[in-house]
């Protein structure tokens, strides 16, 4: 029987972060989250293995207080969503087949989620009204895209990165700059107090209104870098990093509400770790305000990899009645579309 306000379990264990959490209908009713960035950030980046038996020791111990902050008990659940892809493969089982047994046992439907269509699906916890059609703006460490949600479950690409992603550039340019991992937020911290002056070129591929490329752009930071140095000048890092983000970040914003205007869309929404970066939510802020788009941004925690975002692309799954059986396997790569 469908209901219309499930209660749903989200795992997510696609990267370094072991998360539960549970909602009810659109309402959030508790997130949990474990993450090993500060041991992944020993090696500079994340470590499969030391994912995989970090998610391993979390994940009873995630799934069991996601339950009990929502003050319901394991038999109130309705369905059990998962990431199912894309990802690391031993860190995606982890979580799979947790979800797989406790579905099993419960005798509930089983719901595959797509990683990057549970970013997408933060924002439907922030706005508990909002509803297709609307325009999304998905940076994360893996995808740069402006879709059109069409309905709950159709979307069109309307533009996307043709190689890195804007989280990756992001990650990359902190390692230049001698950051720790995470590096987007840490090179956001630096950037604030630096002059967005140095002209790096824009992630908007010159002549073309689709395509973003963040390598051209990490290079000209390298080599920014590196000829100050061998020239012995110099460098300041805080110019640097104000100078790429806003190169990186500027043109996101620029494409998105374009494509808003042109298509009449009067809702923008944003997801992925990206859309957790200041300058870009004050940026989408202030043109949203300006064209009059509603925006609807998720707050910085389910930006980043969490469950609540996978509970609610569950939601979506559950509705549309696609359910998943015990056959279901972890995907390591799903292309966007
Ligand atoms: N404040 C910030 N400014 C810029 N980038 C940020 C900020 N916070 C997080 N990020 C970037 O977001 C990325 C992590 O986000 P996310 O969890 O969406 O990526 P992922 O799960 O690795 O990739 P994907 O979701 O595409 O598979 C990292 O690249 C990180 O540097
Ligand atoms: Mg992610």
């Amino acid at each position: 029987m469908i209901k219309e306000n499930p209660i749903i379990l989200g795992i997510e264990s696609s990267c370094d972060e072991t998360a539960a959490a549970v909602i009810r209908g659109r309402r959030l009713l508790s997130n949990v989250i474990f993450s090993s960035a500060t041991e992944q950030a020993k090696y500079g980046g994340v470590v499969p293995e030391i994912a995989s038996r970090a998610h391993t020791e979390a994940v009873d111990e995630a799934v069991v207080k996601a339950i009990r902050e929502a003050g319901i008990t394991v038999n109130d659940i309705d369905a059990v969503a998962v990431t199912y892809g894309a990802g690391l493969l031993g860190a995606l089982l982890v979580g799979l087949s947790f979800a797989k047994s406790l579905a099993y046992s419960l005798n509930v439907p089983l719901i595959a989620v797509n990683h990057i269509r549970g970013h997408m699906s933060a924002a439907y916890l922030a706005d508990e009204t909002l509803t297709p059609p609307y325009l999304t703006l998905l940076a994360s460490g893996g995808h740069t895209a402006i879709l059109h949600i069409k309905s709950f479950t159709e979307f069109e690409v309307l533009a996307s990165t043709s190689d890195d992603a804007a989280g990756e550039a992001f990650d990359k340019v902190a390692r230049i700059l001698g950051l720790p991992y995470p590096g987007g937020p840490n090179v956001q911290r630096l950037a604030e107090n630096g002059k967005a002056e140095i002209k790096f070129p824009s992630s908007l591929v010159r002549g073309s209104q689709t395509q973003f490329s963040y390598s051209g752009l990490k290079t000209a930071v390298i080599n920014f870098c590196h000829n100050a140095e061998q020239k012995g000048e110099p460098l300041n890092k805080a110019d640097v990093a104000a100078s790429f983000q806003k190169s990186a970040l500027e043109p996101l914003v620029k494409k998105t509400i374009e494509n808003a205007i042109s298509l009449n869309v009067k809702t923008v929404t944003a997801g992925g770790g990206v859309a957790a970066n200041d300058y870009l939510r004050n940026s989408l802020k202030a043109e949203c305000e300006k064209h009059g788009i509603k925006l609807i941004l998720p707050e910085k925690k389910y930006c980043t990899d969490n469950a609540a975002m996978i509970a609610a692309e569950g939601l979506i799954q559950y509705q549309a009645g696609n359910f998943a059986d015990m056959s279901l396997n972890a995907c390591a790569q799903i292309p966007l579309k």
